[in-house]
C-alpha cells in the first residue's frame, strides 16, 4: 500500500480507503462490516470514512463497535466523519452547517463512534444560509477543542472552498486541508477542471467517492440488475436508470476488453485509473464483501500499466459519457 499526502497538511492516508455508505447498517451487520474493516487495514488501509449521515448515525455505532473489537492502535487509523443533513427533526438540526448544529452535532458522532476525537471532519455540502465565516470559526473551534485533527469539504463549488480557506487565513484559524468529492471514469469535470486551481493555489487535498460509480464500473450492471446488488435495494431504486444506463454499460464492455489484456478486472481498471491521478490523496471505495476488498485493492499494482497509450484507449472508450 501507498500512503499519500492530504493535500499540503501532514496527514498521510492510504493510497485505497475504506468508506461505509449504503454499506454499514443497510447491507452489513457489526461482523461483516468488522471482518471488512479487518481485511482492508490487513492490506495496508489506514482511512475509514464514515458520516453522521449514513444509516441514521447507525453506520458510525458499527464502525466504533468495530474499532473496539479491533482494538488497532488510535495512531494506526484514520476516522472521519462528515455533518450537513442531520438525523433529527428541528430549525437547527438538518440542513446546515450552523455552529449550534455542528458543535452538537461533533459530539454524538463521537458517542456513537466511541472515540475521543476524529481524524477527519467534513462539512458534507454547502450550505448557502450560513456565513462562511461562521462554519470556518465552528470547525476551527472543534479542532481547538481536540474534538476533531483536520477538517474538510464534500462536494463544495470551488469558490466556496477558497472562500471558507481566505476566512480561515484572515483569522488565522485551522484551514481545510481536503475536499471530497465524487471522482470516476463517468464523473470527471470537477476534478479535473473546476478545482484544477486549488491544487497549487491553497494546497486542498481529494479523498474521493464513489470510483465504481456505485457498481456500474465493475461490469454486474451489463445484463441488468444482478439480485444482492446495491442496484437490488428497495432504497436504491432511484439510482437504477443510471445503472443500468445502456451507453454507459456499452463503454464498460469496451473498458472490460482492456482491462482483459492488462490482466486485471473491469474493476482493478476503473480504480487505477482514478489512482493515476496525483491530485488524488486517496480513493475511498466501498464494499459489501470481503472478496470486492481484496480485488479492489489489488488495484495499485495495475497502476504502473496505465501508459498513455492505455490511458488514450480508456479516453476513447469513454469518450462523450463523462461529466
Ligand atoms: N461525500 C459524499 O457525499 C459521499 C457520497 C458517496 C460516497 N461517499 C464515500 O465514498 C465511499 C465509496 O463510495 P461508493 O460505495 O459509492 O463506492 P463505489 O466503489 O462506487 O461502489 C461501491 C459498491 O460497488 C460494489 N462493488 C465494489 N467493489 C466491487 C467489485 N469488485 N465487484 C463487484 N461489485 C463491487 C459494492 O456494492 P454491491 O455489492 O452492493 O453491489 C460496493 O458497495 C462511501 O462508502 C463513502 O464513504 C461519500
Amino acid at each position: 500500500m501507498n500512503y499519500r499526502r492530504l493535500g499540503r497538511s501532514g496527514l498521510k492516508v492510504s493510497e485505497l480507503s475504506l468508506g461505509s455508505w449504503i454499506t454499514y447498517g443497510s447491507q452489513l451487520d457489526a461482523a461483516a462490516a468488522r471482518e471488512i474493516m479487518a481485511a482492508a487495514f490487513d492490506r495496508g488501509v489506514n482511512f475509514f470514512d464514515n458520516a453522521e449521515v449514513y444509516a441514521r448515525g447507525a453506520s458510525e455505532e458499527i464502525m466504533g463497535q468495530a474499532l473496539r473489537q479491533l482494538g488497532w492502535p488510535r495512531l494506526r487509523y484514520v476516522v472521519s466523519t462528515k455533518f450537513y443533513w442531520g438525523i433529527t427533526d428541528g430549525p437547527n438540526e438538518k440542513n446546515t452547517l450552523n455552529r449550534k448544529y455542528l458543535l452538537n452535532g461533533i459530539d454524538g458522532s463521537l458517542r456513537r463512534l466511541g472515540l475521543d476525537h476524529v481524524d477527519i471532519v467534513f462539512c458534507h455540502r454547502p450550505d448557502p444560509h450560513t456565513p462562511i465565516e461562521e462554519t470556518v470559526w465552528a470547525m476551527h473551534d472543534m479542532i481547538h477543542r481536540g474534538k476533531a485533527l483536520y477538517w474538510g469539504t464534500s462536494e463544495w463549488g470551488a469558490a466556496e472552498i477558497r472562500a471558507a480557506w481566505e476566512a480561515a487565513e484572515r483569522h488565522h484559524l485551522h484551514k481545510p486541508v481536503t475536499e471530497q468529492p465524487e471522482y470516476n471514469l463517468f464523473h470527471r469535470s470537477r476534478v479535473e477542471r473546476e478545482y484544477a486551481p486549488l491544487y497549487e493555489g491553497i494546497g486542498i487535498g481529494l479523498t474521493t467517492w464513489s470510483p465504481l460509480a456505485s457498481g456500474l464500473l465493475t461490469g454486474k450492471y451489463r445484463d441488468g440488475v444482478p439480485p444482492g446488488s446495491r442496484g437490488a435495494m428497495p432504497r436504491m431504486q432511484f439510482m437504477v436508470g443510471e445503472l443500468t444506463d445502456r451507453a454507459r454499460n456499452e463503454a464498460v464492455a469496451r473498458l472490460a476488453a482492456i482491462a482483459s489484456e492488462l490482466g486485471c478486472t473491469t474493476a482493478q481498471l476503473a480504480l487505477a485509473w482514478c489512482l493515476r491521478n496525483p491530485r488524488v490523496s486517496t480513493v475511498i471505495t466501498g464494499a459489501s464483501r470481503v472478496a470486492q476488498v481484496q480485488e479492489n485493492l489489488a488495484a495499485a499494482e495495475i497502476t504502473p500499466r496505465l501508459t498513455a497509450q492505455v490511458l488514450a484507449r480508456i479516453e476513447a472508450a469513454t469518450a462523450g459519457l463523462a461529466e
